[in-house]
């Protein structure tokens, strides 16, 4: 067998033991939903909910490896940085820091993040949608 042979076999039987590698892609129960006005939760389910909730859709692409892991880990890391399933779990030293978070990234325009939207361009925030967020995270938390 020719070393290219060789090669291609080892790397498809790599790539297929990669799909037998278990991944948590599971939606645990919704403890307590944030509670927004309907545009505004409109906003977080389009563009916030498939990594900072746990009511992720699962897209079929995202059961592939090697992609599995990397749309898994988003949503680990999403999940644990803000959970919009898990909102009254929070302390009000959490809240104020959340809100924190929360305006910085929006001010930023940093979320969704890159590859996401690649694949969802419509969950892209138009500035209308950033600024009525922002308005929005300032009504929670008044100081
Ligand atoms: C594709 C998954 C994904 C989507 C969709 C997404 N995020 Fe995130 N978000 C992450 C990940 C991963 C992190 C943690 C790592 C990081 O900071 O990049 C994060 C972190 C955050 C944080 C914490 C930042 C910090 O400094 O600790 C906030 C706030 C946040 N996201 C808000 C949002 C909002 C608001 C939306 C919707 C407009 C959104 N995210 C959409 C994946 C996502």
């Amino acid at each position: 067998m020719s070393r290219v042979k060789i090669a291609f076999l080892v790397f498809a039987g790599i790539l297929i033991i990669m799909q037998l590698i278990p991944l948590n892609q599971t939606n645990p129960p919704v403890v307590q939903n944030v509670a927004a006005p309907v545009l505004i939760s409109e906003i977080l389910k389009t563009s916030c909910y498939d990594c900072h909730s746990n009511e992720t859709i699962w897209p079929w692409y995202s059961r592939i490896a090697p992609g599995s892991f990397l749309i898994t880990r988003d949503v680990k890391m999403g999940r644990q940085h803000l959970n919009f399933s898990e909102f009254s779990d929070l302390d009000s030293f959490d809240s104020t820091d959340i809100a924190d978070d929360l305006i910085e990234v929006l001010e930023a325009g940093d979320m969704p993040v890159i590859q996401y939207l690649l694949l969802h361009p419509s969950a892209s925030l138009r500035d209308s949608e950033s600024q009525a967020l922002l308005q929005w995270v300032e009504t929670l938390y008044p100081e």
